[in-house]
């Protein structure tokens, strides 16, 4: 089989970006233009403006991904694009512009799965490492700003299928770290800003029950499809939004509001704040509230899913989206698999977050199986993996 070339374009949320993979296994170039500056006035994205950013970004975003890869639009085999879930508007741009090169180049277009493409950026990267022996069942959890799904990922020639076996009732973990961010005045997004933080305060000061989930979600698998009577598999779902309630009270009956909104002020007023910025205006209290908050994220993640990795007996475990950024989520998860002898797998930090490298992996296999897109495909804000 000859080498392929497949341009990856990415723009379902706020970071528009381009990547040319060849064949799945090696990386060639890798553009990702971030809108944080622009959201970062209002604590959290702005879909309209994330639209006219993407707008603004892809064409440029393209041709420094082809240039970085010595590549030409006539030399790509293929085109792949961010099908779902995102946002509409921003899913749009990317694809009207795949469809267009597509269509003028006469290259086939592929739609991909947003979360699909979070689990193809560590095959791509083992491959690229040179693992290629991947030991079956692999359990992916995937952990972002939008989503914390547990999928059961199966091969079968080029075709990949994803069993959800758990997913969040409420808030994404990515998004409890950025609202909890918004909420004590450390601005957007969230994630990195208390990975750095957490390190500065004393995780065991605030203690948060961990959520209890007692019944089974009716909506099951979170694609819109009844559970079958008889299928009484176990699950393991995740729930967020008490955490966020319990740090509303707390910063409450702590009076802690005059604090935040001068710390909110003041990281205004710094272009791109630095760690020092953020400690000094941080009083040790908040450092042990944000320390608390992640240790909390942290463990409710790693025991849910390891719970779910024994359930199923799975022989491999990823880590994947832009929270498996975090360090101490990265640490907790390789200690506390090679406990149980379990390989566990991440990213790399820049294909944790969102990024087109891993549309363009995860397209190769539907390029090798022919499974192309028709040119009046559209997006699918609420895509669902299966
Ligand atoms: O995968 P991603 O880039 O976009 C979505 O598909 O949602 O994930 C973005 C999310 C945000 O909620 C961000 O706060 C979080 O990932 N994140 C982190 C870190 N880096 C990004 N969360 C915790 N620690 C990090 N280092
Ligand atoms: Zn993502």
């Amino acid at each position: 089989m000859p080498d392929a070339y497949i341009l990856g374009i990415e723009s379902s949320c706020d970071e528009t970006a381009a990547a040319i993979v060849r064949s799945g296994e090696k990386l060639i170039s890798n553009v990702v233009a971030s809108q944080i500056a622009t959201h970062q006035p209002y604590g959290g994205v702005v879909p309209e403006l994330a639209s006219r950013e993407h707008l603004r970004a892809i064409v440029p975003a393209v041709r420094q991904a082809l240039a970085e890869a010595q590549q030409t639009y006539e030399s790509l085999d293929a085109i792949a694009v961010t099908r779902g879930p995102g946002l509409a508007g921003a899913l749009l741009v990317g694809i009207s512009y795949a469809k267009a090169l597509a269509f003028a180049l006469d290259k086939p277009l592929i739609a991909v799965n947003h979360l699909e493409g979070h689990i193809h950026a560590v095959l791509l990267e083992e491959r690229q490492k040179g693992n290629h022996s991947l030991q079956f069942p692999v359990l992916a959890l995937v952990v972002s700003g939008g989503h914390t799904h547990l999928y059961l990922a199966a091969q079968q020639g080029n075709s990949w299928t994803y069993d959800n076996i758990g997913h969040t009732r409420d808030d994404a973990a990515g998004e409890a770290f950025d609202k909890i961010a918004k909420l004590l005045g450390l601005g957007y997004p969230g994630g990195p800003v208390i990975d750095r933080l957490a390190p500065h305060g004393d995780p065991k000061a605030v203690k948060f029950p961990s959520a209890q989930i007692k019944h089974r979600d009716r909506r099951g698998r979170n694609d819109g499809r009844a559970v079958a009577p008889d299928d009484d598999r176990p699950r393991f779902d995740f729930s967020y939004s008490g955490i966020k309630t319990a740090i509303l009270r707390y910063v409450e009956t702590h009076g802690l509001r005059g604090s935040i909104d001068a710390r909110r002020k003041a990281l205004l007023s710094i272009p791109k704040p630095k760690l020092e910025d953020y400690l000094g205006n941080c009083d040790q209290f908040t450092l042990d509230l944000v320390a608390s908050f992640q240790r909390a994220i942290v463990d409710d993640l790693v025991t849910r899913t390891l719970n779910a990795a024994r359930a199923y007996n799975v022989a491999t475990l990823f880590v994947t989206g832009g929270v498996a950024a975090n360090k101490e989520l990265r640490d907790t998860f390789e200690r506390e698999g090679a406990k149980e002898g379990l390989p566990v797998y991440f990213p790399s930090r820049p294909l944790s977050t969102d990024n087109a490298a891993m549309i363009a992996a995860a397209a190769y296999p539907k390029f090798l199986a022919k499974d192309f897109a028709a040119m009046d495909f559209s997006a699918e804000p609420g895509l669902v993996l299966t």
